[in-house]
């Protein structure tokens, strides 16, 4: 037996892989066009693995993915391949419509083949699960209740749009061809091999280079943050026991303004790795043009994963986040080889201080 994992290089993605890899001995398949973002220094504990297979490839490549299902014969696919960063997907949304929408196209079409080919048992058991976000409900007033599985789409990024269509695409080969799919659509994930584009390991990579920590506009802007091994456990349910067809909403009822998210990184910086000169590393705190078309807050209502299939994330916020930090300080050379090259590059175009 064996599963097929799209964008396993990436941040979730391997942590994923190497959540299954240690809990189960079934074949991982990778596909992965290792991207910016795709590193297998992720994966350089499964090296010599031979469960873990890896393909450098691009899910928009057909007969790549077919040559892949008719060989390996997975029993299910799991797609995480994504671009994923919101503030790149304003830059040049191009990448975005390719991956996200064209790419997830041509997965869909390659699955439907391998899937309609597929006998009796297999076929029964046969899932596609889409790995999604949040952010394709748009964003909620201070008020207005968390969002549940069937709030209306309002995408406001060209990201969140891109994701909203692939989306689309999964439920509607479900409707019109039966393709047994299930979609998952998570909250902001943070933890171990986190890219440092996004909020949470930006801050901890700057802070201890000594640079500013750019909070966006008044800092005010609400996340629900989940640790992401609580999401790959999520999804390791959602695959065992998710009703197909159904999309189940996954977060970690941690709702938090940016500027505090910031505030408890540094705080836990001064405790675990103080600056040399003594003061607070919240004196690095600096504001900056806030993001275009910035949702003020997302909130996520994970009460049908928790009553149908008994899921439950198994951190805190606060036990989340100082593993994280540790990890970061545990793990210079992975973020000094993240760092160097086409980052230094995006971070002088992003925030002129390269
Ligand atoms: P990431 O950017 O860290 O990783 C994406 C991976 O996909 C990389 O390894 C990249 O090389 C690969 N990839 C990109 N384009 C590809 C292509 N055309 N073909 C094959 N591989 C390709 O992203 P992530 O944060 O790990 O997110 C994974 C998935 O989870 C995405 O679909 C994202 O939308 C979703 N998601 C992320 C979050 C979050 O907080 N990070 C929250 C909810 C949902
Ligand atoms: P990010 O990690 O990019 O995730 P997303 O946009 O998918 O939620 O950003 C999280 C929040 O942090 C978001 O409100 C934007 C804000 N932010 C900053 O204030 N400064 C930064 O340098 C970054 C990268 C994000």
């Amino acid at each position: 037996m064996s599963i097929l994992v799209t964008g396993g290089a990436g941040f979730i993605g391997s942590n994923f892989v190497l959540d299954w890899l240690a809990q189960s001995d079934e074949l991982v398949i990778n596909l992965d066009k290792l991207t910016y973002a795709g590193n297998l220094e992720n994966l350089q504990s499964l090296d010599c693995d031979h469960r873990h297979v890896f393909v450098q490839g691009d899910i928009g490549d057909s007969e790549l993915a077919a040559n892949l299902l008719a060989k390996h014969q997975p029993r299910a696919v799991i797609n995480f391949a994504a671009e994923s960063h919101v503030d790149r997907s304003i830059h040049g949304p191009e990448d975005f419509i390719q991956t996200n929408i064209v790419g997830t196209f041509r997965l869909l079409e390659a699955v439907r083949a391998y899937w309609g080919d597929l006998q009796g048992e297999a076929k029964q058991a046969f899932r596609f699960l889409h790995v999604s976000t949040d952010e394709v409900y748009g964003s909620l007033g201070k008020e207005d209740p968390a969002f549940t599985e069937t709030y209306r789409y309002e995408p406001n990024s060209p990201y969140s749009a891109s994701k909203a269509a692939s989306d689309h695409l999964v439920r509607a080969y479900h409707h019109t061809y039966g393709l047994p799919v299930l979609t998952t659509n998570c909250s902001n994930n943070y933890g171990p091999y986190h890219f440092p584009e996004k909020l949470i390991p930006l801050m901890i990579v700057n802070a201890l280079a000594g640079k500013p920590l750019p909070v966006y506009g008044d800092g005010q802007q609400i996340r629900d943050w989940l640790y992401v091994k609580d999401h790959c456990s999520a999804i390791r349910r959602v695959l065992d026991a998710g009703r197909v067809g159904e999309v189940y909403n996954v977060g970690g009822w941690n709702e938090k303004p940016n500027l505090e998210i910031v505030h408890t990184v540094c705080a836990l910086l001064d405790e675990l790795s103080p600056r040399v000169d003594g003061k607070p590393y919240k004196e690095q705190i600096t504001y900056v043009a806030d993001r275009p078309g910035h949702d003020r807050r997302y909130a996520i209502d994970a009460r049908k994963l928790e009553s149908e299939l008994a899921w439950k994330p198994a951190e805190t916020f606060e036990t989340g986040i100082r593993r994280t930090v540790q990890w970061y300080l545990e793990n210079q050379a992975w973020v000094k080889n993240v760092t160097s090259g086409a980052y230094k590059q995006w971070v002088g175009k992003h925030y002129g201080d390269a």
